[in-house]
């Protein structure tokens, strides 16, 4: 099978007046192969968030090349958007449409309509728990509600590859996990999933293939069990690899 992602020595610099250059993704190399889902782990300030950046064409490298669904972010990044869906951490609903028109507005600007986006609509809001409150204001309904619009907008489209920056913020746990059995059943079907979380219980219960990162640099690459196998003791879960590996790393000068 081909690869979704690939990555090649990928850095991005951000300089500013004044400032010393932060290296916020320091040479990262990883590929990715279709279908999977791929947890992108590292400590707040890692690099997580400008890595996905540059993979949804958002920001540009500084130097390195990434290819999503075999198409250059650099090179041709509208091809990129077309082979993408992505829910950022900032993306907010659009407060002032009702949940059902969220859906049906983003349905349109993927290039659904008529009765196939409305019945798409139907069946994303009936899983995602939404159709009671289908014609509420985003702005009325609590963060965690929002989010999961926003999260259910990715279920809407057929996008080979979908992007979620921490999906689960304020999301509780019965939500949660239907969440995550529906993103399970879409990467069945062949989509790749590119996630980020702070919550390692998350990502080892969800993820095929795992990168954690600190400093923008690859700290540990592979599967669940190959990261957790780099514990120490013996039945650590991630989130106890994860911390002794952010013990074991070198404090690198920023
Ligand atoms: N636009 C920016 N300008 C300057 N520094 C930035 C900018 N965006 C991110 N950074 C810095 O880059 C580093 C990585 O940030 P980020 O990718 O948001 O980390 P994460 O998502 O893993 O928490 C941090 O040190 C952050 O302060
Ligand atoms: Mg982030």
């Amino acid at each position: 099978m081909s690869d979704a992602l690939r990555v090649e020595n990928l850095k991005k610099t951000f300089q500013k007046r004044g400032a010393p250059p932060v290296a916020a993704v320091d040479g990262l190399s990883f590929a990715v192969p279709t279908g999977h889902i791929f947890g992108l782990l590292g400590p707040n300030g890692a690099g997580k968030t400008t890595t996905l950046k540059i993979l949804t064409t958002l920001i540009r490298p500084t130097s390195g090349t990434a290819e999503v669904a075999g198409v250059d972010v650099a090179r041709d990044p509208l091809s990129v958007r077309r082979k993408i869906v992505v829910v950022v951490q900032e993306s907010a609903a659009e407060i002032f449409l009702s949940v059902r028109d969220n859906l049906l507005t983003f349905g349109r600007f993927h290039g659904l309509k008529g009765d196939a986006l409305r019945a798409r609509a139907d069946d994303v809001m009936e899983k995602f728990g939404l159709v009671q409150d289908g014609s509420r204001k985003a702005m009325d309904l609590s963060g965690g509600f929002r989010r999961r619009i926003q999260v259910a907008k990715a279920l809407l489209v057929d996008t080979p590859v979908m992007f979620l920056d921490e999906f689960s913020t304020g999301m509780d746990p019965i939500l949660k996990r239907s969440v995550m059995a529906l993103l399970r059943a879409e990467a069945r079907k062949g989509r790749t999933i590119v996630l980020t979380t702070q919550i390692l219980s998350e990502a080892e219960s969800l993820c095929d293939d795992i990168l954690i990162i600190n400093h923008g640099r690859e700290v540990a690459r592979g599967d669940v069990e190959t990261i957790k196998a780099l514990s120490a003791t013996h039945n650590a879960t991630l989130e106890d690899v994860f911390v002794e590996l952010m013990q074991q790393a070198p404090e690198t000068p920023q």
